[in-house]
Formats: structure tokens, C-alpha cells, sequence
């Protein structure tokens, strides 16, 4: 039976992270097993900074974005050497096992300790809701209505000025935050790394939609890295009748307090992270599939393919 665990936050933050570590210390604890809260995610496990938890250290932060514990990436800690001073600092504490909230890299991470004897599970938290093996990730719905609030607010200053507004969203490289986004604005054309970027059929489309449909302003959501907005706005001012406006979100989309399902989605993923530790599990992630609580292993996560979007996009086709 596993009797103290470390808990940590790794990659990007993510409003829900701080619901996520609750979670998973009050549970512990409950189970009568001792919780580790290790700072800057694995930067803080090479460099020992770490403390024990008692059930008030994680009071008040449910409600509260980014990560009590703060996180940090570490490129070094793929190389074998940095991996056993971990591991050394993990036996040297009496720490049994791990629980690893972050995304894809932190999962590989996790993955590489657990081979090392080390049982860890991954918690998928980024706003990207690029983590395979899980339908969503906690900080995805917060960041998705950050994205929303700011679009709705440029679709008035928009509308009011006969202009396109061309909005930039996160998403690494997963186009849902976007989809999302111009899905619940009404936006009139999405383009992420799904769909591909063809300026010229953009601007065509933007043609059609003010000089055929009458449309007197115009909402583009655009996934960050698939065109340059500053760019396109200026395509847009000279090549259709809208005058074009480039907004970047940036890392508002990061912040603010996680909404209440990112914050029952961590606290339902953090209770499985501690019962799959008890059960003696290492290695496996969890996820939410079909709104049921889920556990596999991380190879097969990572070696899952995307789920597809097709009919979200063909839906965002069909509303425009
Ligand atoms: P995320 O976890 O959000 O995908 P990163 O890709 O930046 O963010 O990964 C976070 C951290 O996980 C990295 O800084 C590094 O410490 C660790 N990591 C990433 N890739 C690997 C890997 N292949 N092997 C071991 N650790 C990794
Ligand atoms: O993974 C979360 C994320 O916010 C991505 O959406 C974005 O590409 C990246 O992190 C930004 O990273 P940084 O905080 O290092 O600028």
C-alpha cells in the first residue's frame, strides 16, 4: 500500500490545475497516505523543492487560477542522468509514487519515472484540449469562455464599424479552442490547423459574405501558428469592402478562475489519479470519454489518434 505520494504541475498552467492538486491531496489524505506538494513542476523535483501537505495548505486555492504549486519546463529532464537525480530525490523524501497535472510532455515525463520505478499518473491540464485519451482537459472550458467573453465584446465594436474582426486563439497545435470559440460567437469563419490556411479563399469568402450576403462585419477565429493575423487584417482592409482588425487573446486565455465544470472535471480526475495509486497502477492517464471517469496507459494514450472534429466543423459550415 502506497503511503506518500508528490503531487506536481508541469507545461503551460491551467485554471483548474490548483481544483486538481485539492483533490488529490484530500484524497490522499482521507486514505490515510501522505501528500508531497513539489514547486515548478519536475524543475522543483531535481532541485528538491518541495513540501508535505496537511488538508488546510490546499483551502482556498478551488477557486483560484494557475497553480498553487507553480510550474516550469525542464527540456533537460529527458536526458537519463537528470531522471535518476528525480529519482534519488523521490526515495531520499519517502516519496512512493506521483501524480503529474500538465499536458503531452509532462505525460512523457511521468512515463519515463514510472519505468524507473516510480509509479505515476498523468492529469491532462492545458487549455489546449490537445492531450489524447481524454475527450477534455481541465482548463479548456475556463479558457473557451475567456475566449468567448472577449469575441462577444469585438463582435459590438465589429459591428459597429463594418469591420472583420480577426481573432487569434492558443491551442498549440489543436484547433479546438478555436472551433469552439466561433461555434459559440456565431463567428463567420474559423481556420485552424484542421482546416488549413488559404489566404486567397479567405478573402474570397469575406468578398462573398459582404458584397453577395450583405453581411456588414465579419468574426474570423484563427488557432495561433496556422497564419499571421496582423498580416491578414491588412489583406483584408485592402482586398475585400471590411476594414480588418487583428486581436490576439494571448495569456488572458491562460488565467481567471476556473468555471465550475473545469473544477468538477479535476476534482473527479484527481480522486481516480489517488485510487488508481492505491491499486498499485503506475503509468496511466487519466481522462473523461462519454463523461465517465477513465484510466489508460500512457503509450496508448500517446499513440491514440485525435479524435476527429468533422462534424464539428461541418456543423460551424451549416450555422454560418
Ligand atoms: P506539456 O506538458 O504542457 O506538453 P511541455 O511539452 O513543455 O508541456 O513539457 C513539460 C515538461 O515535461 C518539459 O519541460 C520536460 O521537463 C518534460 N518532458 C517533455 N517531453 C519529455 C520527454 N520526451 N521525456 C521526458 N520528459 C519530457
Ligand atoms: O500549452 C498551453 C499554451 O498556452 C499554448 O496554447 C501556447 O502555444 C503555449 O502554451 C504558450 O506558451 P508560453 O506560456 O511559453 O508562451
Amino acid at each position: 500500500m502506497v503511503r506518500k505520494i508528490g503531487v506536481l504541475t508541469s507545461g503551460g498552467d491551467a485554471p483548474g490545475m490548483n481544483a486538481a492538486i485539492r483533490s488529490v491531496t484530500r484524497i490522499a489524505l482521507r486514505n490515510g497516505i501522505e501528500v508531497v506538494g513539489i514547486r515548478n513542476g519536475y524543475k522543483g523535483l531535481l532541485e528538491g523543492d518541495m513540501s508535505l501537505f496537511n488538508r488546510s495548505d490546499v483551502s482556498d486555492i478551488l477557486d483560484r487560477g494557475g497553480t498553487k504549486l507553480g510550474s516550469a519546463r525542464l527540456p533537460e529532464f529527458k536526458e537519463d542522468e537528470i531522471q535518476n537525480k528525480c529519482i534519488e530525490n523521490l526515495n531520499n523524501n519517502g516519496i512512493e509514487a506521483l501524480v503529474v497535472i500538465g499536458g503531452d510532455g509532462s505525460y512523457r515525463g511521468a512515463r519515463s519515472l514510472t519505468e524507473k520505478g516510480i509509479n505515476c499518473i498523468g492529469l491532462p491540464g492545458t487549455i489546449d484540449n490537445d492531450i489524447p485519451g481524454t475527450d477534455f482537459t481541465i482548463g479548456f472550458d475556463t479558457a473557451l469562455h475567456t475566449c468567448v467573453e472577449n469575441v462577444d465584446k469585438l463582435r459590438d465594436t465589429s459591428s459597429s464599424h463594418h469591420r472583420c474582426s480577426i481573432v487569434e486563439v492558443m491551442g498549440n497545435h489543436c484547433g479546438d479552442l478555436a472551433l469552439y470559440t466561433a461555434i459559440s460567437c456565431g463567428a463567420e469563419m474559423v481556420i485552424t490547423p484542421e482546416t488549413g490556411f488559404d489566404e486567397e479563399e479567405v478573402l474570397e469568402k469575406l468578398r462573398y459574405l459582404g458584397d453577395v450576403m450583405n453581411k456588414n462585419h465579419a468574426i474570423v477565429i484563427v488557432s495561433e501558428k496556422v497564419c499571421d493575423v496582423d498580416s491578414l487584417a491588412h489583406k483584408v482592409t485592402q482586398n475585400t469592402g471590411f476594414s480588418g482588425r487583428a486581436t490576439v487573446l494571448g495569456h488572458i486565455q491562460r488565467g481567471g478562475s476556473p468555471s465550475a465544470i473545469d473544477r468538477v472535471l479535476a476534482s473527479r480526475m484527481g480522486e481516480k489519479a489517488v485510487d488508481l495509486l492505491m491499486e498499485g497502477i503506475g503509468g496511466h492517464c487519466v481522462g473523461i470519454i462519454d463523461n465517465e471517469i477513465t484510466s489508460m496507459p500512457i503509450d496508448e494514450a500517446l499513440e491514440s489518434p485525435k479524435t476527429s472534429r468533422k462534424k464539428l466543423y461541418r456543423l460551424f459550415d451549416r450555422l454560418v
